[in-house]
């Protein structure tokens, strides 16, 4: 028989795009599932999505490079049966994937139907991550309704330290509904580069937001890098692509603070 688990389900959030969300989950799952049983959920959908980070436009057996034929998160809202939708990625990783029929997620989608679901994986995977699209959609309600843990994703820019104050809005209502016990786990800093004024200035301003917030960001900063740039077309990890390179061992520090500030909150 299986042995029982207990997942943590977890995402990472930002309503503006490009700053690294599916990037970073793609390589904090691969670390993760070196030891650990690990399912990604991808609730976006465009054509570059996780989904296409892992496999290219050939998930799985699929045949159709637009993946019409793919089975998604909107199966398991029809009653399909979880082992008929996700994917297997490589040992200790698999993916409920996406295709552009995700993007119309709706209220009709129960919440409870998808926490019926996330219930279940839980039993399955030690670590449940979720990918959604930047634009605060259903599928955002429906992702934060079932996590642990979010962890905000910031770029050094003008935009994307204030979108978090817009992320906090949602994040509170969900805390005032449907999930009382969604907590932040801290902020990640993406695309940092310490040589420029914007990226020191943002990173002050990012600590003040979070401060508001009460949540820290991670000591480890993801530095911009020309390897992160490039690894999602080879569709591996940065571990794969550049093992030994520092963003490798930054994503490797970022994923153990992960580990050990959940096992802090749990102890
Ligand atoms: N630290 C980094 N340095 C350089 N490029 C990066 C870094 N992190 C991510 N990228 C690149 O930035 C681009 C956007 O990343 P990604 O698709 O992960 O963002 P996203 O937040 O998921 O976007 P969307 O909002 O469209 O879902 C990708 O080309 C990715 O390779
Ligand atoms: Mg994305």
């Amino acid at each position: 028989m299986q042995e029982e688990r207990n997942g943590i389900t977890l995402t990472i959030l930002q309503e503006k795009g490009g700053c690294g969300k599916s990037c970073a989950i793609f390589n904090i799952a691969a670390y993760l599932s070196k030891k650990k049983n690990v399912l990604i959920i991808d609730l976006d959908g465009q054509a570059a999505d996780i989904s296409y980070f892992l496999f290219g436009n050939k998930v799985g057996d699929s045949q159709d490079p637009m993946r019409s034929d793919v089975k998604t998160i909107m199966h398991i809202f029809r009653g399909a049966d979880p082992k008929d939708v996700i994917v297997p990625v490589k040992e200790n990783l698999d993916i409920v994937p996406a295709n552009t029929e995700v993007t119309g997620l709706l209220s009709i989608h129960k919440i409870k139907t998808f926490k019926d679901f996330i219930n279940k994986m839980r039993k399955k995977y030690d670590y449940i991550l979720i990918d959604v699209p930047p634009s605060p959609n259903w599928s955002h309600v429906l992702c934060l309704s079932v996590c642990d843990y979010v962890m905000p994703i910031v770029n050094p820019d003008a935009a994307s330290p204030k979108a978090i104050i817009g992320l906090n809005d949602s994040v509170e209502e969900i805390q005032s509904t449907s999930n009382p016990s969604l907590e932040y786990l801290g902020i990640i800093m993406n695309k940092y580069n310490e040589r420029t004024n914007i990226a020191k200035t943002m990173l002050q301003q990012t600590e003040n937001i979070a401060k508001q917030l009460e949540v820290s960001l991670f000591d480890t900063k993801i530095h911009q890098s020309v390897l992160l740039e490039e690894h999602i077309l080879s569709h591996q990890s940065i571990f794969e692509y550049a093992g030994k390179s520092k963003a490798a061992k930054e994503y490797k520090n970022l994923s153990e603070e992960i580990i050990s500030r959940i096992a802090e909150r749990r102890r």
